[in-house]
């Protein structure tokens, strides 16, 4: 007899299979210590960093392409060198720093291994995680990236002077027809294995502040078996992450416990959310009842 819950994860084996190897890479330098053979392992595509600590890439591995705005970091430090192990569903302490989602996940969201910081503290690199992460001061865990040689002096300076000028994102494009979600952490299908920080959501536009209440979406977790009518609601808090318009966090209060869950948009005349320009949210997902369902994944326990 197959319980209902192996029947879940079967349709999602290819979803465990990356993260499980996200897994492997989070763990793979750790057997490896001081030998680059964890990272190349990983990095699939042979990026990384120069033996002076400067990401690989379009520079040849010459420094001194990196500037200090935000779509400079992303594609020489995020993209090359941290979304090695970065990336996915099984990305360490939730942080995804691949282009889709690393802004939203940075920019004043609080630090996981250390909450009482926020990852990016616009203004203050001194009190913004990621920067005590690289420079390898932080009062948890390793110096990032992990295994590797720390980023150069100059690479670290950069993103240093990005953080102190605001912490901007890179320039917005024009205006998009609709108003939608663009990126989502966790991604649908994501089976993750542990614990969960939050859940973020992020537009093509900005949200106006003034349509997000607490009733604005909804994670619900649904019984393992699919039964009808069998969901529960899971209390969580729904903030934006200010200054970044562009981004909804919904934080669970206490740590999910195993099992899939899914995050509903309340479409009631009201409660909808709306873009700075009053356009409600378009989804073009199917929905429950009458509200539309944003994202759904799984959460395994711990292994
Ligand atoms: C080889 C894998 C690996 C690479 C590459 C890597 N990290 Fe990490 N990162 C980890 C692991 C594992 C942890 C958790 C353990 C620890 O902090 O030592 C972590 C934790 C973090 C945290 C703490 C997150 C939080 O919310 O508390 C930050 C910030 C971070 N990494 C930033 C970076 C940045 C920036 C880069 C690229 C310059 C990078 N990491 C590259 C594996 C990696």
């Amino acid at each position: 007899m197959q319980s209902a819950s192996t029947g879940v994860r079967g349709v999602k084996l290819f979803n465990e299979y990356s993260s499980m190897r996200a897994a492997w890479c989070r763990f793979a330098p750790l057997g490896f210590l001081g030998a680059s053979l964890g990272l190349a392992a990983c990095a699939g595509k042979g990026t990384g960093l120069d033996a002076n600590g400067r990401p690989l890439g379009s520079g040849g591995g010459v420094g001194g392409a990196i500037t200090a705005d935000f779509q400079s970091i992303q594609d020489n430090v995020f993209t090359p060198v941290c979304t090695v192990c970065h990336a996915g569903a099984g990305a360490p302490q939730g942080l995804r720093l691949d282009a889709a989602n690393s802004f939203n996940l940075l920019v004043n969201v609080p630090s996981t291994e250390v909450p009482s910081l926020v990852r990016i503290r616009p203004g203050d690199p001194d009190n913004s995680y990621l920067i005590q992460k690289i420079e390898g001061h932080a009062s948890v865990g390793a110096q990032m990236p992990f295994g590797g040689p720390p980023l150069a002096a100059d690479v670290i300076a950069a993103i240093r002077q990005w953080v102190s000028d605001g912490a901007q994102p890179a320039t917005a494009q024009a205006a998009p027809a609709v108003f939608k979600v663009l990126s989502t952490a966790p991604a649908t299908d994501d089976l993750l294995i542990g614990s969960l920080p939050q859940v973020m959501l992020a537009f093509n536009q900005e949200v106006d502040a003034a349509s997000v209440d607490q009733q604005s979406l909804r994670l619900e977790r649904v019984a393992a078996t699919g039964e009808a009518g069998s969901s529960e609601l899971v209390l969580a808090k729904l903030s934006l992450p200010a200054p970044n318009p562009h981004a909804l966090l919904l934080t669970p209060l206490s740590p999910l416990q195993p099992g899939h869950y899914r995050v509903l948009a309340h479409t009631a005349p009201g409660l909808e959310l709306a873009d700075i320009n009053s356009r409600p949210l378009t989804l073009n997902s199917s929905g429950v009842g009458d509200d539309p369902v944003i994202l759904e994944f799984d959460v395994a326990g711990d292994q």
